[in-house]
């Protein structure tokens, strides 16, 4: 596969998993399945560590659900609330454990324990108690930011709002709120006035009710199994820990059990798995964890999920069905997304009646590489084919059936212009997504675009959602088809002879709030506004890096504009690299890829200097890799995109980026080279030390670095720093900054 393969699907991977997560998170109605969430995160994992320069550090393999929604308080967590890794194969397993023993350097005969537990298939709370009273109770949110939930949690039974014995003056219990298939079929059946499709969704939505007296009439139950800021220790152990919050009063996963090894691992997961069916609740898996704390603290997280569990995931439910058409939805940045239109049919127990295909290459029975899949088997209209789905709503096909294909059945041919505007939808060598070239003049792409940029994590206009932005897309006398005219709503509004307010939905009330929400956000956050433009790659992590990086709009600005002759020189490099790469395939050499981009970079007319350096300063950002700034520079660059953004700006103020300050260690922002061996920490611990406290951890020595930690036997690298002039030091520093 090669790097722009990667690349591109790199990027419809994070932005099909962005969406599912704010659909599965806020909206509580999720269109793909668990397990095909799950395909798509592992293969977006796989693909950021086979091309690491690609990954961005706001990648969706980093999110933990998707940022809170309104009407509730916000509330920070005292400990970010974590995600888990998940594993499917047995091999995995003993991967993990092997893993976890190289981190910690332990030898083969060291004892080394697990616990196994049920992963629910509920929504995660966390609890506060303070002087062993219940003060708050908040939702996942994206991990660092939940809402406040406390007056509902207050209505569940499983919940005490007194712990009982001796607890630690404060103690956050972590666990999950899930529904009983019981409950949820009388619920469904009852008159709440809502249809939900699984007992998840039922509970998500149950506990996330501004009136917590329907929250009190949902059954919701909970288990506890974790905890985040604690004001003592709640045991040495995970099952010590599992105890001591039952003996306060919770209710504890009775399954929980103590594992030796993988294959005692293993086994108790095939034991849960039998009882799955007859568990009465929804389980989607078996939980391990690392049993010693210390253990547990010494591996620490990476950044979203602990290094100490591992989720193993059971296999997905699947039904057979018919396929009657296959439509195309046009997204954000032109891509053409093929949905399955099914014949309804049952699996496990929710209906189904829409799939993703994914790409053209999925129809075809191949994948970005040109490899097979479904033994290269087509997907064809009016074929019966197998449909795949773990815990969700909508999932995707997962097979064909040629035995009963009708003979004159013919190939799915996917369409080469847009569905939405007619414009070329083309593909790019290398992308396995084909995209409409219409830009801002699709339709589709021009409404998505504008969704984007009024959604909760960008401007977040109180009164303007996805529907009044389709309806006044759609308005010929106020017209809003680009982001600057949201602003002169107000203004055209007044000129006007039919107003606003006269309008079916809008009163004088609600115009004039609405005009206000709009004109508060004309100093909106340069983050919010560095992510609201919806450009290719630029996420919520990297928007906010870029604009603590810059600071102001004008900075940026002018960085980006420096850069542009640099970038582009940049992407033809690249595309020289692409082909070098297929020619000397074709050809059998080695591929020279470093000649090739060099051959770009050194062509007439030189790149001035100036631009190359604004280039380079671009890209040693960290978080921002060279697909990142290769897409921002030239969204920036692009005439039509460039005129749009210099109206919406002729319209704001945004406010200048904050520095971060908090959690400042000595070595945060610091560039860290380790050399030599290390005889108290592996080099994989100290580099996860280091990087958790925000330092950066580089595998040579340059003017760049900070400090050089140099154990015994280091060689050149410590005589270049000396050289360079920067401090040496050894171990024992090193583990003192580190806190061991
Ligand atoms: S432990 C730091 N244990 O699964 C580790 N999580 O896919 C925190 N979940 O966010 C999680 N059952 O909402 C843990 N027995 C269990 C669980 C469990 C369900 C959920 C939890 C977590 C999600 C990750």
């Amino acid at each position: 596969m090669t790097r722009e393969q990667a690349a591109a699907e790199i990027a419809t991977l994070d932005a099909q998993l962005r969406q599912a997560n704010e659909e599965y998170h806020n909206l509580d109605a999720p269109t793909i399945s668990d397990a095909d969430y799950d395909a798509m995160k592992r293969r977006l994992a796989w693909l950021e560590a086979a091309f690491p320069d690609l990954a961005s550090s706001d990648s969706a393999t980093g999110q933990v659900g998707a940022t809170p929604g309104s009407g509730f308080g916000k509330i920070t967590h005292a400990r970010r609330m974590m995600s888990l890794e998940n594993a499917f194969a047995e091999d995995e397993v003993t991967d993990f454990v092997t893993r976890i023993r190289g981190f910690l350097n332990l030898p083969a005969d060291a004892p080394l324990d697990f616990t196994a537990e049920p992963k629910i298939d509920g929504l995660s709370l966390s609890l506060r108690y303070e002087d062993g009273q219940l003060v708050q109770a908040a939702t996942r949110g994206d991990g660092a930011v939940g809402e406040n939930v406390t007056a509902n949690a207050r209505t569940i039974a499983d919940i005490p709002q007194t712990l009982m014995g001796d607890a630690p003056r404060i103690v956050e219990i972590r666990g999950e709120v899930y529904m009983s298939h019981d409950d949820f079929a009388a619920l469904n059946a009852g008159d709440s006035g809502r249809t939900f499709a699984n007992p998840r969704n039922a509970a998500a939505g149950s506990l996330r009710q501004l009136d917590p007296a329907i929250t009190a009439a949902r059954p919701l139950k909970f288990f506890a199994y974790s905890w985040g800021e604690l004001g003592a220790p709640l045991a040495d152990t995970q099952m010590g820990a599992v105890r001591r919050m039952a003996a306060m009063g919770f209710k504890t996963n009775p399954l929980t059990r103590l594992c030796r090894d993988a294959a005692q691992m293993v086994a108790t997961w095939r034991e849960i798995e039998q009882q799955r069916a007859t568990l009465g609740y929804d389980i989607d898996g078996v939980v391990y964890k690392v049993d010693d704390l210390a253990y547990q603290d010494r591996l620490g997280f990476r950044s979203t999920t602990p290094r100490w569990a591992l989720a193993h995931k059971f296999p997905a439910e699947t039904a057979w069905t018919r396929l009657n058409g296959i439509d195309i939805q046009v997204g954000r940045t032109g891509a053409l997304s093929p949905v399955a239109r099914l014949e309804p049919v049952t699996v496990g127990g929710v209906v189904v009646s829409n799939a993703t295909l994914h790409n053209e290459d999925y129809i075809a029975g191949r994948d970005s590489t040109g490899a097979p899949i479904r033994e290269g088997r087509d997907i064809r209209v009016g074929d019966w084919v197998k449909v795949y789905r773990a815990g969700d709503v909508i999932p995707k096909i997962a097979d064909t059936d040629l035995s009963r294909r009708a003979a004159d059945s013919q190939p799915y041919v996917f369409p080469e212009i847009c569905p939405e505007c007619g414009s070329a939808a083309v593909r790019e060598p290398g992308d396995s997504v084909r995209r409409c070239t219409g830009g801002l003049i699709c339709p589709a792409q021009a409404i998505e675009k504008l969704k984007h940029f009024v959604s909760r994590a960008a401007f977040d206009i109180e009164g303007l959602g996805a529907k009044q932005i389709e309806m006044f897309f759609a308005d010929d006398l106020l017209p809003i088809r680009e982001p600057a005219q949201i602003f002169t709503l107000a203004q055209r509004d007044a000129a006007n002879l039919g107003k606003l307010k006269n309008r079916d939905g809008f009163g004088d009330r609600s115009t004039r709030k609405l005009f206000e929400a709009i004109e508060e956000k004309r100093r909106i956050p340069l983050a919010r506004l560095i992510f609201a433009l919806g450009i290719r790659h630029v996420g919520e992590v990297a928007a906010t890096t870029l604009a603590r990086h810059f600071g102001t709009w004008q900075a940026m600005i002018a960085a980006l504009d420096a850069a542009a002759p640099a970038a582009e020189r940049h992407l033809r490099a690249e595309e020289a690299v692409a082909r070098e790469r297929a020619e000397a395939a074709e050809q059998g050499r080695r591929a020279r890829l470093k000649e090739s981009r060099d051959l770009v970079w050194s062509a007439d007319p030189p790149v001035p200097a100036q631009a190359r350096a604004a280039w380079d300063d671009l890209v040693s950002i960290d978080g921002i890799g060279e697909v990142l700034a290769g897409s921002l520079v030239t969204a920036f660059a692009q005439p039509n995109e460039r005129g749009g953004i210099n109206r919406l700006m002729a319209q704001l103020d945004p406010l200048p980026a904050e520095v971060a300050s908090s959690d400042q260690t000595e070595i945060t922002g610091k560039t860290l080279v380790f050399t030599g061996t290390l005889e108290k920490m592996t080099r994989a611990e100290a580099k996860a030390r280091a990087e958790a406290m925000g330092a950066k951890v580089a595998g040579s020595v340059s003017a760049k670095t900070d400090l050089l930690i140099a154990g015994p036997g280091a060689g050149s690298k410590a005589k270049k720093a000396e050289d360079l002039g920067i401090t040496v030091i050894d171990e024992d520093e090193w583990l003192r900054i580190a806190g061991r």
